[in-house]
């Protein structure tokens, strides 16, 4: 039987940041108990029939720092009484700079927590004003060196690039100092600028510039290089690793491996069966039964995520695995994207495997847009 990965959604910021459409609520810390309390209960409820081991948990948000963290050993108490959690589990939780005290990191390392994923975006102070992070670079240093000092060594740190008057400098003076500090993981994201975020507003009224597409694509590359130069493999678009630190957690999702989902606007996939819980944390809070809504995925659907999924991992897409999992050739497949795709220079097939090409990391949501 397949292991699987558990993530929990802790929807509570400080503050909303201006680019930010995850389903996380400031002003709402009140309702942290009420919202555990519903939480474990989806846990132990949706536990039945569920045999399969854990190895890997993800704590994320939101800001999971932000809440007690009597309530993140509670959390983790809960999984543990209901399901085999294996005892070399991967288990991460996310925190931001500014929200964590020497307590709160000491109770995590005490609950088992292995790995920390730390939202950083820029180590220049203008930017993090700009863009409505609650923290300065300062913070983050002393966070980071906290978490040192308690022990944690598998610590990923978050940047971010294209941000609103960000320089390819900054980029490069950001990737610097943090590899000073020898993360074993950095993921680097580019910014999407969603719909209805306050960032969407200031920009369209001209108050903050977007770096072009050219200068974007020119951070990426340098992106790529410097981490490259300094010994971190590129193993997922946005997702960078020393050697045996790769996320467990996420790279199981990207291949549609099996993983259980609770809290609010938490997805799962289990026995090829999606399921999403509800966005609004009233509703769901209203919900102890931890009931989920049922989104059936056709096969087709599935063959066709598995294909966009594993195409953001730089090793792409197996045959031999596609064919063992779904008792079909993805060559025959999808053979008319397929072909448009290599005619275009964005996929390069070998003998077992399709994945990008150099131009496909360049353009690769045209790539994910064939297997939507
Ligand atoms: C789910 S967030 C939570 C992490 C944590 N709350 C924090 O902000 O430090 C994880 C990461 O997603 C990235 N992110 C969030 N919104 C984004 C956006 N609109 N575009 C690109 N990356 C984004 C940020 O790098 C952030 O650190
Ligand atoms: S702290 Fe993280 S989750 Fe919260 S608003 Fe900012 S980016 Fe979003």
């Amino acid at each position: 039987m397949e292991n699987i990965g558990i993530y929990v959604h802790i929807p509570f910021c400080i503050h909303k940041c201006y680019y930010c459409d995850f389903i996380s609520y400031p002003n709402k810390l009140d309702k942290q108990k009420e919202y555990v309390q519903v939480l474990t209960k989806e846990i132990e409820v949706r536990s039945k029939n569920v045999k399969n081991y854990v190895d890997t948990i993800y704590i994320g948000g939101g800001t999971p720092s932000v809440i007690d963290s009597s309530y993140i050993m509670e959390i983790l108490g809960a999984i543990r009484k209901n399901y085999k959690v294996k005892k070399n589990a991967e288990i991460t939780i996310e925190v931001n700079p500014g929200t964590v005290t020497e307590e709160k990191l000491k109770d995590y390392k005490m609950a088992g927590i292995n790995r920390l994923s730390i939202g950083l975006q820029s180590t220049k102070n203008n930017l993090l004003e700009k863009i409505g992070r609650i923290h300065k670079y300062e913070d983050f240093l002393n966070t980071y060196k906290l978490a040192q000092k308690i022990g944690f060594k598998n610590i990923n740190v978050d940047l971010m690039i294209g941000l609103p008057e960000q320089s390819l400098q900054d980029v490069e003076d950001s990737l610097v100092e943090i590899i000073k500090l020898k993360p074993r993981h950095i993921s680097v994201y580019s910014l999407i600028l969603e719909e209805n975020t306050k960032l969407e507003v200031l920009v369209n009224l001209g108050k903050l510039d977007l770096p072009d597409d050219e200068l974007e694509r020119q951070m990426y590359w340098k992106v790529k290089g410097v981490l490259e130069d300094n010994e971190y493999e590129h193993y997922e678009i946005s997702n960078f690793a020393k050697k045996g630190y790769k996320s467990k957690h996420n790279f199981n999702c990207w291949k549609q491996h099996n993983y259980l989902g609770f809290g609010v606007s938490a997805h799962s996939y289990y026995n090829n069966i999606r399921y999403s819980n509800t966005n609004n944390l009233e509703e769901y809070l209203k919900n102890p039964e931890g009931k989920n809504i049922e989104e059936k995925q056709t096969l087709e659907e599935a063959k066709k995520e598995y294909m966009m999924l594993g195409l953001r991992t730089l090793d792409g897409i197996s045959i031999s695995e596609f064919k063992q999992k779904y008792v079909d050739n993805p060559l025959y497949l999808f053979k008319n994207e397929l072909s448009k795709l290599t005619n275009e220079g964005l996929l390069e097939i070998d003998l077992d495997n399709i994945k990008l090409t150099n131009k496909g990391l360049d353009l690769a949501n045209l790539v994910w847009e064939e297997f939507i």
